[in-house]
């Protein structure tokens, strides 16, 4: 793995951030996710009149990796333009444990130049991963 550029990380989170559609929360998300190509990759939450249709910045940044042909990645950075640095929610985490390995770096981001780093596997110990169905042993099947 080659070494993360961290700030074309930031400021690619932060040009996602400013394409949100946040109407409702006022709560403007941007992510970039490295993928093992080399090549990034950005998303904005994208939230809705049902709220429970909102879509999280980090699942937008994903899916667009995936439709690009995109299968493993190395990081992923979320910006917020908020005092607290924001990690990713928990079905977004379950989402990054998809396609992330639990040593990969998940870093958080803010207008103050200020950066969180955690790895997957402190912000979701015991993922139920691919593994687990890989493994089923069918049984009653
Ligand atoms: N949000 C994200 O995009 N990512 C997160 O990890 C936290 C929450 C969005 C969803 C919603 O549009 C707004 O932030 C407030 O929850």
């Amino acid at each position: 793995m080659s070494e993360i550029n961290w700030t074309a990380l930031q400021q690619a989170a932060k040009d996602a951030a400013a394409q949100a559609y946040a109407p409702y929360s006022k709560f403007p998300v941007g992510v970039a996710v490295l993928a093992a190509s080399g090549k990034v990759y950005t998303g904005c939450n994208v939230e809705n009149a049902s709220y429970g249709g909102t879509i999280c910045a980090e699942r937008n940044a994903i899916a667009a990796a995936v439709v690009a042909g995109e299968r493993k990645f190395e990081a992923l950075v979320v910006y917020t333009p908020q005092t607290m640095l924001t990690p990713p929610c928990g079905i977004c985490r379950q989402v990054i444990a998809e396609f992330f390995s639990p040593d990969a770096p998940v870093a958080s981001c803010n207008h103050m130049q200020q950066q969180q780093q955690w790895t997957l596997g402190e912000l979701l110990p015991a993922a139920f991963t691919p593994t687990y169905l890989a493994n089923s042993t069918k049984v009653g099947a």
